[in-house]
């Protein structure tokens, strides 16, 4: 989604980078207008390097683009963080003295805001009349909270938390989408195996093609159970922050296998994207292992293949449901590749598998993707190529063509 995230000038202005961070963890292209004021807060670079877009204030910058209108008409939503009372005021009585001020008055788009301010001045009738002509038109007004303010006072005023502040806006936008109404459970991450109570067998998957594909399909208005096995760092941060990704976390092969029987049960669709290990260690040790190794130097241990959770499901899916599986390989070679995705297709007995190149330096950690996408005619029906939020959209377009086709 196209958003514009309207910074006003106050202290909470430092909170709205977390904003503009969690929107652009979630794959938007976020392009934020800070006011004159807000500038005194935090910096224009701060702005342009956490949303990766340039940053203007002016209605006289960049003049050719017609940019005190373009970015408005862009626009799939505005939020504003924080809404100063100032600018409450100003909204109310259609004020275009800025770019924030025209911007507003050219979008039609949902527009939510964050009051933040001291009590007194939220409490103030011109606030609360600027407030409710806001609501009225249509505003969102999230907030704000009752809690510590500057200055050592408390009380309501305190701009709602940032990721409260996402989660509203987002849903402000997203009910309307082409799976609004599907239970979607998404499995992410690369399960680990226990060996003793230190160690464990795990794999490279940083769990970010799974997230992006749970939020993909939240955004499209599916309700989505996102079952994460282990992720990197702040993989799981753009999930969390959708209203409708229930996030939860799990360790071992057994332990997800346990989490998505469960939620399957209600699903349409189920996308296994979790790297899930073949096998695990037959005999956990209790106590952490110590370094007793053979007399030739090596150390055995024996393992026990896992439960193909994926086939499982199959086996048990209910009647209309779509199940989606994955394909990590390593092979080069294309026709090869897809030979042995629409083996592993058959074998799974999958309405769709993602075939995903994979290797040292590809697919895993990287932040960009490539899928080939096998219908259960085997079929490619897409190769999908770009950030892993584009290849999640273009996974779940191939869901809803599955779908309608049946
Ligand atoms: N999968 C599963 N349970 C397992 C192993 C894999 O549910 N024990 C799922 C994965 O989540 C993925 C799909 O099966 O959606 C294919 O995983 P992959 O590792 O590519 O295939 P394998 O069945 O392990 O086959 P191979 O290792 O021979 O390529």
């Amino acid at each position: 989604m196209f958003i514009v995230v309207g910074v006003t000038g106050g202290i909470a202005a430092y909170k709205s980078v977390q904003i503009v961070r969690l929107l652009v963890l979630a794959g938007h292209d976020v392009h934020v207008i800070p006011t004159d004021d807000a500038l005194r807060f935090v910096g224009l670079t701060t702005w342009e390097a956490i949303s990766r877009n340039p940053v203007t204030t002016s209605v006289h910058d960049d003049v050719p683009t017609v940019r005190h209108v373009a970015l408005g008409q862009s626009a799939d939503l505005v939020i504003v963080a924080p809404a100063t009372a100032d600018f409450l005021a100003k909204q109310a009585a259609g004020l275009a003295g800025d770019l924030l001020g025209t911007t507003l008055l050219a979008t039609t788009a949902p527009v939510v805001v964050a009051p933040a301010m001291h009590t007194e001045m939220w409490n103030h009738p011109a606030t609360q009349h600027n407030t409710g002509v806001l609501r009225e038109r249509g505003v969102h007004v999230v907030g704000p909270a009752d809690g510590a303010l500057t200055g050592g006072d408390s009380g309501p005023g305190r701009m709602s938390e940032p990721e409260q502040i996402v989660a509203a806006a987002l849903a402000v936008v997203d009910a309307a989408g082409d799976l609004a109404g599907m239970r979607v459970v998404v499995t992410a991450g690369g399960t680990r195996e226990p060996i003793d109570p230190v160690r464990y067998l795990g794999n490279r998957s940083s769990g970010r093609q799974g997230v992006a594909v749970a939020v993909s399909a939240a955004q499209r208005g599916a309700e989505v159970d996102l079952i994460a096995a282990h992720t990197e760092g702040d993989a799981l941060e753009g999930a969390r922050a959708h209203p409708r990704v229930r996030v939860s976390q799990v360790s071992s092969a057994e332990d997800l296998q346990a989490a998505v029987s469960a939620a399957a049960e209600a699903a349409d669709v189920v996308v296994m994207a979790a790297a899930v290990a073949d096998y695990r260690v037959d005999a956990v040790s209790e106590h952490k292992l110590t370094k007793d190794t053979s007399p030739d130097g090596t150390r055995t241990l024996t393992l026990v293949e896992n439960p193909d959770i994926l086939a499982g499901l199959v086996a048990s899916r209910r009647g209309g449901q779509t199940i989606v599986g994955f394909a990590a390989e390593t092979e080069p070679d294309r026709a090869t590749l897809l030979e042995r995705g629409r083996a592993k297709r058959r074998r799974k007995g999958v309405d769709l598998l993602a075939v995903n190149t994979v290797g040292w330096t590809r697919g895993f950690e990287t932040a960009e993707n490539t899928l080939y996408l096998l219908n259960a005619a085997d079929d490619v029906v897409a190769e999908a190529s770009g950030t892993k939020h584009s290849v999640a959209d273009a996974l779940w377009d191939a869901v809803v063509a599955a779908r309608s086709a049946r």
